[in-house]
């Protein structure tokens, strides 16, 4: 496993700790002070200048650049790494007054304006050619900088403009279908244009699906959002290829958004593009204890995505945000899980929003490193513990995630396709599908990977697909294969429905896996918010059912609704299985139907019975990472190790203890 690029920058291995640093907000005479107290607090890098457009540049081709070379060389002579963005993100007031064409459009056809921030059209040319001439002047001027680690490319890309219906997005959602279908023919039979007299003779009458008098065409639908992340992904790169050209050495990233319900951008398919990935993540507001498993299924998706390797989390928050209905402080404690638990997960790095907390603008009210009381503050000083803790866990740096032996399937497209509008039911949520099984495979103690469909998944002993709708011909090949050769695969209601172009397979659901699960199912059947789908084993679903008829020979009913019809069935094949459960039972019904198939597949906890559904466990190598799950105290028994971390023998109250095992 080799070390992520920008570790080779900063010589020794070691975790990163920093924030973004936005200097510009305040007078010069903070800014000795600021490195004071990240020198204290633990600081190794910051990422500089993501919002900054309009102070390098406050006139069109006229540069001010003198702040930031002084800031630059303070960070440096205190010893701080400099994540350098490319200053793109949110275009200056002088372009947008020049260039109001580069303002994006939304589905209605109204124009978002500026006053806030990231109002440029991801396919614009006017906006790519001045964004890629300051990039240019950035690299040329920081090239030898020896405080630039790595570059930041704009800043989470699609966060507010992702999807833009204006006229330069129809121009370049047209190129992009010619490049997939090669003619009208393939594109109206994709589309299934047939319906609704929506046939197209000539390219120029394709539109986004804007506002329409009723349900846009599914395949358009999905066609558009996979345009749309592929135009962020394309700006992205073309950032990118013009910062190989002038600083081939300086590695690249971008930071991602996997968490919550951030859906537009498919990650997984991005990751490719830059020489390591990073993520922003925000702790779920109103999932309760739910949103530590949401955090860690977050964390774990990204190292998934990273491929194992480690990964960098730019962004989390201290305490509270400004950006929820109500933005309540983090707990004592919960700063230090929280980072601790994506470390656990493979982040070699925790950086925040921000370093030091505005006192004007949107984001006030949001915490930071240095918060508004200044450094005799609790956050301060959580921060600095944090900064020692990380200094302490330097020898995890650089090591790679243990894989589990069962994993979740993650899809974008399944994820994408599955919500879209006119279908069964409109209550169905893919993401909290998928979160309900890992919450229950924390709950008995389980390690499971979260990783992307597209990923070799032949290695995993069990492989949960949650509501994986989207399935083409090869990857029901492919899990074919996998069950043939001795995998236990288990999967659940509207899964195998639809191929690539969101064509329902024929001849009854879940079409190509059929036969593999020994089930064929006539009719969906799902569930008003009020009712509920008794089950013969004491659980109740909600959300869906299907009328189930057992085709396959080995097949066993693991569970029935009341009536007698199936609900959860098992089919045997050589060595493997294939499982089918047709409800959402959410992540206390799943605990028992995933201990008896975990049973089954001979999977069970590498932790202690008495640890199990209390604490996490996550695994790097030789360090075994303890995560309190609860708010009460947990004695760690049965477990040799050096501690690295946290109070031998116990585990404080949302508490993180990382032993070094005896290998
Ligand atoms: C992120 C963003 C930051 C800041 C933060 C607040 O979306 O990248 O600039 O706005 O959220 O939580």
């Amino acid at each position: 496993m080799s070390s992520p690029r920008w570790l080779r920058r900063t010589g020794t291995p070691r975790l990163e700790y920093g924030a973004d640093y936005n200097p510009e907000q305040w007078p010069r005479s903070t800014w000795d002070d600021d490195i004071q107290a990240m020198r204290a607090a633990g600081v190794t890098i910051v990422s500089l200048a993501i919002f900054s457009w309009a102070r390098l540049e406050p006139v069109e081709g006229e540069y001010n650049f003198g702040w930031l070379d002084e800031v630059m060389d303070l960070l440096h002579a205190g010893g701080i790494a400099v994540d350098l963005a490319t200053a793109t993100a949110s275009p200056p007031p002088w372009l947008t007054a020049k260039h109001p064409e580069i303002l994006p459009v939304d589905v209605h056809g109204a124009t978002i304006w500026p006053g806030g921030r990231q109002h440029w059209r991801p396919t614009s040319p006017v906006f790519r050619e001045h964004a890629l001439r300051l990039v240019r002047i950035m690299a040329e001027r920081y090239r030898d900088h020896p405080a630039l680690t790595a570059w930041h490319i704009s800043n989470e890309l699609g966060c507010h403009n992702i999807y833009d219906y204006s006229d330069d997005a129809a121009a370049a959602f047209r190129t992009w279908l010619r490049a997939r279908y090669g003619d009208l023919d393939a594109l109206n039979a994709a589309w299934g244009t047939a319906f609704w007299s929506q046939h197209y003779s000539d390219w120029a009458q394709i539109l986004p699906p804007r506002q329409a008098a009723t349900h846009p065409n599914p395949t358009q639908q999905l066609d558009f959002k996979r345009f749309s992340s592929d135009a962020l992904k394309d700006y992205l790169c073309a950032e990118r290829d013009l910062l190989r050209e002038l600083t081939p050495e300086v590695p690249i990233t971008t930071n991602f958004m996997v968490m919550g319900e951030m859906k537009p951008m498919n990650y997984a398919d991005w990751a490719a593009e830059v020489d390591f990935v990073s993520n922003d993540h925000y702790v779920q507001l109103g999932m309760g204890p739910r949103a530590q498993d949401e955090l860690s299924f977050s964390a774990n998706l990204t190292g998934h995505i990273a491929g194992g390797r480690p990964w960098f989390l730019m962004e989390h928050s201290t305490s509270a945000v400004n950006w929820q209905p109500i933005n309540v402080p983090k707990k004592p404690g919960e700063l230090a899980r929280d980072s601790l638990t994506h470390v656990a997960h493979g982040a070699d790095a925790v950086c925040f929003f921000q370093w030091r907390q505005s006192r004007a603008g949107a984001e006030k009210y949001h915490s930071a490193m240095l918060p508004h009381a200044g450094t005799d503050s609790g956050v301060y000083r959580s921060v600095a513990r944090l900064g020692e803790t990380l200094r302490r866990l330097a020898p995890i740096a650089g090591t790679a995630q243990t894989p589990a032996r069962a994993a979740i399937l993650f899809d974008w497209t399944s994820w994408w396709t599955s919500e879209q509008d006119s279908h069964p039911t409109d209550r169905l949520r893919y993401r909290q599908e998928a979160l309900d099984w890992y919450s229950a495979f924390l709950g008995l103690g389980v390690r499971a990977d979260v990783v992307p469909v597209g990923a070799d998944f032949s290695g995993y002993d069990v492989v949960v697909a949650p509501v994986l709708h989207v399935v083409p011909a090869a990857l029901a090949e492919r899990l074919e294969s996998y069950v043939t050769g001795g995998g236990h695969l288990v999967t659940t209601y509207f899964s195998g429905v639809v191929d690539e172009h969101d064509h329902v397979w024929l001849g009854g659901y879940p079409g190509p896996l059929r036969d593999l699960l020994g089930i064929r199912i006539e009719e969906f059947a799902p569930l008003g918010d009020d009712e509920r789908a008794e089950l013969d084993n004491g659980l109740a679903g909600t959300l869906w059912t299907d009328g189930i008829t057992v085709t396959g020979t080995d097949v066993e009913v693991l569970a029935s609704y009341k009536g007698g019809a199936p609900a959860i069935t098992r089919r045997t094949a050589g060595a493997g299985s294939a499982a089918y459960v047709s409800t959402r039972l959410g992540p206390d019904g799943l605990a028992p139907v995933l201990r008896d198939l975990l049973d089954r597949a001979g999977l069970d906890s590498e932790l202690p019975a008495e640890l199990r559904g209390r604490v996490e466990l996550a695994v790097r190598g030789d360090f075994w990472f303890l995560i309190n799950r609860t708010a009460e105290p947990v004695e760690l028994t049965g477990l040799a190790g050096e501690v690295l971390h946290g109070t031998p023998g116990l585990l404080e109250p949302r508490g993180v203890a990382v032993l070094r095992r005896p290998s």
